[in-house]
């Protein structure tokens, strides 16, 4: 048979699901993979078969998604420990660190995701990569408003070596600026080579004033779950 991608994301998603037990709390994460498993675990929750879910959705779109199928939720500040996240990623590595935030959530992500005892991954095989950025798509960096061009330059700057060029997000045909969530900009880094120690990079983008926080999950995911044309493997961290 031969599964489009949606319904990889779904098979992934709907395996996360099987983790979820009733009176846990719940991170719900973001885009086109996680809204299968907030779209799932409201169903379960209509049919009786879970029941006291609180959830903690990581968007405002998620937590449209999650009011619409009848999940109850709540926020870090009453709920600073969670049970369990799940949500998907743009890139994963062998080591399951992740990139996140093509879709723009990474901050409210990160916070949830970071506030968990277990952070479930899902994804098609198409995310899986040797290395992050291999993708060659998006590394996402929020950022303030405020002179985001010098920002903006001083991370292209700080990645000269692996050919960065950094570009300020912006969506639709006006090509009007994207503001997050939290009414910050974001900066793609866009890099030709290996960025080497993440660590490092991580530590150094966090320095520079005017980021708010980068894509990159590092050592954050413990079980990843890709769904492959030849089926669905869940792997422990
Ligand atoms: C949202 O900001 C992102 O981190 C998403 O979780 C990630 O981009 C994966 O999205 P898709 O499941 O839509 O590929």
């Amino acid at each position: 048979i031969n599964l489009s991608q949606d319904e990889l994301k779904k098979i992934a998603a709907y395996k996360a699901v099987e983790f979820v037990e009733s009176g846990m709390v719940l991170g719900l994460g973001t885009g086109s993979t996680a809204c299968h498993a907030v779209a799932k675990i409201g169903e379960l929750l209509q049919q009786g078969k879970l029941k006291n879910i609180i959830g903690i959705p990581t968007s405002k779109k998620t937590h449209e998604q999650a009011v619409s199928v009848g999940i109850p939720l709540s926020d870090l500040d009453s709920y600073p420990v969670i049970d369990l996240a799940i949500d998907g990623a743009d890139e994963v590595d062998p080591y399951l660190n992740l990139v996140k935030g093509r879709g723009g959530s990474l901050l409210r992500e990160k916070m949830v995701e970071g506030a968990c005892k277990k952070f479930v991954v899902i994804v098609d095989e198409t995310k899986l990569v040797n290395y992050l950025g291999e993708s060659k798509l998006a590394m996402p960096v929020e950022i303030v408003p405020f002179c985001w061009k010098f920002t903006a330059q001083r991370l292209e700057l700080m990645f000269e070596e692996a050919g960065c060029v950094a570009k300020l997000r912006k969506v639709g045909e006006n090509g009007e600026v994207y503001v997050t969530d939290n009414g910050n900009y974001i900066v793609d880094l866009y890099l030709k080579k290996d960025i080497g120690d993440l660590k490092v990079a991580s530590d150094e983008i966090l320095r520079l004033a005017g980021v708010v926080e980068h894509g990159m999950f590092l050592d954050m995911a413990t079980t990843l779950i890709v769904a492959g044309k030849l089926g669905v493997t869940v792997r422990n961290k």
